[in-house]
């Protein structure tokens, strides 16, 4: 049986104050078809395929992110279920520990925690939901103890690599991952991050292997430049001292 659980409160002009009617609660077993509905429409209308590729086993996923292996929590607006994000806390030795997978020391995997998916209804986007839903899910993996927070986004997907950065994550590494080009995005709750700002370099955020180099290189994302037919990130030196996890 999975223990009761309360997301914690949040500021009252913050979170869900755009959006009157909202609440949010976290998803149980008898919410995976509404969880399953929102992710066919919302992928079905992807303006990009690569943007978010769907999992091979959604009820194995939807496990993944229940307690105590991890939380989904969901947005209704009048009973309707019009967001979710999940957060994942995966073993140390699990393959998929994005920790390992960006070649932090094996010491740390420990404290990873997986800022997994999230979607938002189109007719609810641009309330701000994602970043919301974002600081909820590092609040929660602070309280577990995982101060390493990472997400896999989509080299394409600007949106969300926009909100990721807004909240304080930088791009930390970017390759592979199960066939696709992805950035691992990265927050260290407990350090932060050290770089030299007067090192800098601006990529095109579709330019793969000087993306991957960047990260090879020990320089990390931390912000964006948007022009007319592109986006730019914005890559500075990361300053490695004794405390910093790589
Ligand atoms: C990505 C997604 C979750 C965002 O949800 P959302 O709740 O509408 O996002 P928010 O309201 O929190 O984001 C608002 C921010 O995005 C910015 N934004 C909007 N369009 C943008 C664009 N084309 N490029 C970059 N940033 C953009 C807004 O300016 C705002 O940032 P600001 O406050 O700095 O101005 C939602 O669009 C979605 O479900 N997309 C499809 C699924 C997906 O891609 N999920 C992410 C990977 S799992």
């Amino acid at each position: 049986m999975s223990k009761p659980f309360t997301p914690p409160s949040l500021p009252p002009n913050a979170a869900l104050a755009g959006i009157p009617d909202a609440h949010m609660r976290v998803l149980q077993d008898g919410d995976f078809a509404a969880w399953s509905a929102l992710r066919d429409a919302v992928i079905a209308a992807l303006p990009d395929p690569d943007f978010y590729v769907r999992e091979d086993d959604e009820q194995a996923f939807f496990a993944a992110h229940a307690s105590p292996h991890g939380e989904t929590l969901g947005v209704f607006v009048g009973g309707q279920l019009v967001a979710y994000a999940m957060v994942g806390f995966p073993d140390a030795a699990a393959p998929d520990n994005l920790g390992r997978v960006i070649g932090l020391a094996p010491a740390l995997h420990g404290a990873v925690a997986h800022v997994s998916s999230c979607m938002v209804l189109p007719a609810w986007r641009g309330h701000r939901l994602q970043r919301t839903l974002l600081d909820i899910r590092l609040m929660l993996a602070q309280m577990q103890g995982r101060h390493l927070c990472m997400a896999m986004v989509s080299l394409h997907n600007h949106l969300s690599c926009h909100n990721l950065l807004r909240q304080g994550l930088h791009i930390a590494w970017t390759g592979m991952i199960d066939g696709l080009q992805r950035h691992v995005a990265l927050i260290d709750l407990r350090h932060g991050l050290h770089f030299d700002m007067g090192d800098e370099l601006l990529l095109r955020s579709d330019d793969y292997a000087a993306l991957c180099e960047a990260g090879r290189a020990g320089y990390a994302g931390i912000g964006e430049v948007r022009e007319r037919d592109a986006v730019l990130l914005r890559y500075v030196r990361h300053l490695h001292h004794e405390r910093s996890p790589w």
